[in-house]
C-alpha cells in the first residue's frame, strides 16, 4: 500500500482547541494566500516580530536561476540574534525560566536558568571568546554534550558575530577534524566528557585526537562538566568556566547585517564530503521563531520540549533559536529516552508540566515497543501539542502517539523540513489543519511546494500527483550557500530542476492537496532520524586495507526507520571472518562515529555493475529490502551472475 492509500482516519482540530489557537482554518487560508501572492508585504510585516537595530526597507531579493542563485532577506536591516533571544526579554520576563536543564543522571538536580542568568552567562562566555581573539566572522566549532553551556556558546558567538558550527557529539575525532578544517575554525569549544544513558563519551580526548590533524593555531576551550581527568596542553587548552568567572558580565551585542552568517551546520548529501550549510541571521531567526509559534501553537508561559540534540538543525531551531526568540521556556535534556527506564521522557513531561513535546518517529517506535505501562504511569495532562520530525512517521506509531501520549486530545504536527530549510516547510497548524496519520499535510506560510515528474522535471498541475518535491520560491529560513563553495550549493539544489529548489525527497499529493513525503530519492539515508550519505560510509569502508570495494544502501528497520546495509568486497586473499566483520564495524565508528556503524555487512565477491562500471544501487537496495522478485531489467549488467550470488547470501530475510 502506498502512503496515503490507507483508509486513514482524518483528525479534524477539536473545537475547544481551535477556540484558543493562534490560527484557525480560515486564518490559515487567508494568511497563506497573502504570503504567496504578496511575499514582500507578508514578510515585511512578519519580519517585525524581531527587534531590528536598523529596520529593513528591502524585504526579499532572491533568485533560483541556475548560475545566479542568490538569497537575501531583509538585506539592509541590522540586528543581533542574541539580543533578540535574550536582552529584549529582560524587562518583561527576566525572572522567567529560559532553559530547564535535565541532566542524564535522574539523581542530579534539574536546573532552571532564567533569562537574566542566561544573559549573564552568555555575556561572560562572549567576553571569554573575545579574550581568545575570536572576532566577527571567525568560526567557532562547538562539540558539546546537551548542557546549557552549549546554548551559551551558540548565543555568545551570535552576540559577537562569530559563526558557530555545532558538531554532534556522536561524531568521531575524524569527523570533527574534517569539520574544523573545512570551516577553518579558530576555536573549538568542548567538554571533558558527555554522559548519556549512564555511559560517557570522551569528548576532550576525541578533540585532542582531532586537533592532531588541524592547524596548531586552533585553541581548545574546555567546559569541565563531569570533572573527568583529561590531558591538558598548556597554551592551547583553556578552562572556560574558570575564565567565565573572571570575565565581565557585560558584553554589548554587536550590530550585524541581516545576512551575516549565524551558523554553519554540516549535513550529508548524496555525494562527497558533508556540506557546510550556511544560515543567515535575520531571515533564519524570523522563520525559526514564527514556525515555533504557529506550528506548535506556542503561547506565553508554555513549557516547550524538543528532544533533538543541539548538534542537529532541529536542536538549533527548536531548542535554542525559535523558542528563545519567542521568550519561551525551553527544555534541554542531556540523556536518552530509555535511561534509567522507558518512562524517563514521560516522567520529565509530568515533572516539568511540558506543554509541547517534539520528537522523532524512531523515539516513538522504540518506546512503543516497551509497552504502554511506562506512559500510563505518568500524568501527561499538561501536554497540548505533539510534534514529529526527521522521517516519515508510520501510521501505527502516529496512532500510538495520539492514543497513549496525547490521549486523543493533542493535535499531532508532523513537520517536514531539512537542515537546508532552517524551519518547517510542510506542517499542520494545530488549530487549523485536519491531520492524516503519516502526512505532513500542507505548506507553511510563504512556502510553495510543487511536485515534478522525476525524469522530465515537468510540474504536475493536477491535485493528485506523485514525483519529486521541489519548492518554487524562497522563504526567509532558507540556507544561503555552502560554506566556501557557492557552486556546489547551486549544483546540489538548483541544477536538476531549473528554477526550483530541489529537496531530494519524493512525495505524493493526494486529492485533498495533502503532501505525503515518501523519503529520499538520492543516496541519502535516514537512520534513527540521523541523516547520512551512503557515499560517506562507503569511503570509510574502502579506507580499510582489507576492503577493495563497498556499496552501502538503506533498508527498512523496525525502530530506526532505515538501517545501514553494506556490501563489501574484500581484497584478494583476505579471508571473510566474523572478526573482520566486527573490525569493520569498529572502523566505521572511528572514521565517522557510532551513528554510521553498519547494521549489516554482507560479503560480496562481486557487485552488480553496468558495462561502464557504474554500481546498480537499485538492485542492491532491492536485495537489502528482501524484495528481489522484481529486480527489473538486469540485462545491462556486465556480469548478471553476481546478482544470484548476492540474493543467495542476503542477510535480511525478514
Ligand atoms: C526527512 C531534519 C518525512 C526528509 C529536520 C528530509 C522527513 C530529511 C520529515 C532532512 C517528515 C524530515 N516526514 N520525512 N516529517 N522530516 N524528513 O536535514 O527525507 O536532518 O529530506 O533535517 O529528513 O533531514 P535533516
Amino acid at each position: 500500500m502506498k502512503p496515503g492509500e490507507a483508509a486513514a482516519a482524518t483528525h479534524p482540530p477539536q473545537p475547544d482547541f481551535v477556540s484558543g489557537a493562534h490560527i484557525d482554518a480560515a486564518a490559515y487560508e487567508a494568511m497563506y494566500r497573502q504570503s504567496v501572492e504578496d511575499p514582500e508585504g507578508f514578510w515585511g510585516e512578519h519580519g517585525k516580530r524581531l527587534d531590528w537595530i536598523k529596520p529593513y526597507t528591502e524585504v526579499k531579493n532572491t533568485s533560483f536561476r541556475m548560475g545566479e542563485v542568490e538569497i537575501h532577506w531583509f538585506r539592509d536591516g541590522t540586528l543581533n540574534v542574541a539580543a533578540n533571544c535574550i536582552d529584549r526579554h529582560l524587562k518583561t520576563r527576566g525572572d522567567q525560566t529560559a532553559i530547564v536543564f535535565v541532566p542524564d543522571d535522574p539523581g542530579d538536580p534539574v536546573r532552571h536558568i532564567t533569562y537574566r542568568e542566561l544573559h549573564e552567562k552568555v555575556n561572560r562566555m562572549a567576553n571569554v571568546l573575545l579574550s581568545q581573539g575570536v572576532m566577527r566572522g571567525d568560526r567557532v566549532v562547538i562539540y558539546m554534550p546537551m548542557i546549557p553551556e552549549a546554548a551559551y556558546a551558540m548565543l555568545a558567538c551570535a552576540r559577537i558575530g562569530a559563526i558557530h558550527s555545532v558538531v554532534f557529539a556522536g561524531f568521531s575525532a575524524d569527523g570533527l577534524a574534517n569539520r574544523i578544517n573545512d570551516c577553518g575554525a579558530k576555536v573549538v569549544i568542548t567538554a571533558d566528557s558527555a554522559p548519556r544513558g549512564g555511559r560517557k563519551t570522551a569528548l576532550k580526548s576525541n578533540t585532542d585526537a582531532a586537533l592532531l590533524h588541524c592547524s596548531d593555531r586552533v585553541r581548545c576551550m574546555v567546559v569541565k562538566h563531569t570533572g573527568d581527568q583529561t590531558s591538558w596542553i598548556q597554551g592551547r587548552d583553556v578552562d572556560v568556566l574558570q575564565l567565565m568567572e573572571h570575565a565581565s558580565p557585560d558584553c554589548p551585542p554587536r550590530e550585524l547585517a541581516s545576512e551575516h552568517p549565524l551558523f554553519i551546520l554540516y549535513t550529508s548529501g548524496s555525494t562527497g564530503k558533508p556540506k557546510g550549510v550556511v544560515h543567515s541571521s535575520g531571515g533564519y531567526l524570523a522563520y525559526a521563531a514564527m514556525t515555533h509559534e504557529y506550528t506548535f501553537d506556542y503561547h506565553e508561559g508554555d513549557v516547550f520540549w524538543c528532544t533533538a540534540d543541539v548538534g542537529w538543525v532541529t536542536g538549533h531551531s527548536y531548542i535554542v533559536y525559535g523558542p528563545l526568540a519567542n521568550g519561551a521556556t525551553t527544555v534541554m535534556f542531556e540523556g536518552v529516552p530509555t535511561y534509567p527506564d522507558a518512562g524517563r521522557m514521560w516522567q520529565i513531561c509530568q515533572d516539568l508540566k511540558v506543554n509541547q513535546f517534539y520528537t522523532a518517529p524512531t523515539v516513538i517506535r522504540a518506546l512503543m515497543g516497551q509497552g504502554t505501562d511506562w506512559v500510563e504511569k505518568y500524568d501527561l495532562s499538561s501536554l497540548k501539542v505533539l510534534g514529529s520530525v526527521g522521517e516519515p512517521i508510520n501510521p501505527e506509531a502516529w496512532e500510538w502517539y495520539n492514543a497513549h501520549v496525547g490521549k486523543g486530545r493533542c493535535p499531532i504536527v508532523d513537520t517536514w523540513w531539512q537542515t537546508e530549510t532552517g524551519g518547517h516547510l510542510l506542517t499542520p497548524l494545530p488549530g487549523a489543519t485536519a491531520t492524516k496519520p503519516g502526512s505532513a499535510t500542507k505548506p507553511f506560510f510563504g512556502v510553495q511546494p510543487v511536485v515534478l515528474e522525476a525524469e522530465s522535471g515537468k510540474e504536475i498541475d493536477s491535485t493528485e500527483a506523485e514525483g519529486v518535491l521541489c519548492i518554487k520560491d524562497s522563504w526567509p529560513g532558507q540556507m544561503r550557500t555552502v560554506w566556501g563553495d557557492h557552486d556546489r550549493f547551486q549544483e546540489t539544489y538548483f541544477s536538476h530542476y531549473k528554477g526550483y529548489y530541489f529537496s531530494g525527497d519524493g512525495c505524493r499529493r493526494d486529492a485533498d492537496g495533502y503532501y505525503w513525503v515518501t523519503g529520499r530519492v538520492d543516496d541519502v539515508i535516514n537512520v534513527s532520524g540521523h541523516r547520512m550519505g551512503t557515499a560517506e560510509v562507503e569511503s570509510a569502508l574502502v579506507a580499510h586495507q582489507a576492503v577493495a570495494e563497498a556499496a552501502v544502501v538503506g533498508y527498512p528497520h523496525e525502530i530506526k526507520g532505515q538501517g545501514i546495509y553494506a556490501y563489501v568486497t574484500l581484497m584478494n586473499g583476505v579471508e571473510a571472518t566474523e572478526e573482520l566483520r566486527k573490525e569493520l564495524e569498529k572502523w566505521v565508528r572511528t572514521e565517522i562515529g557510532p551513528i554510521a556503524k553498519p547494521d549489516i555487512i554482507q560479503w560480496a565477491p562481486g557487485l552488480p555493475k553496468t558495462r561502464s562500471g557504474k554500481i546498480m544501487r537499485r538492485i542492491l537496495r532491492k536485495i537489502a529490502e528482501n524484495d528481489f522478485g522484481s529486480l527489473g531489467d538486469i540485462s545491462t549488467l556486465a556480469d548478471p551472475s553476481v546478482v544470484d550470488e548476492l540474493i543467495n547470501n542476503r542477510m535480511n530475510r525478514g
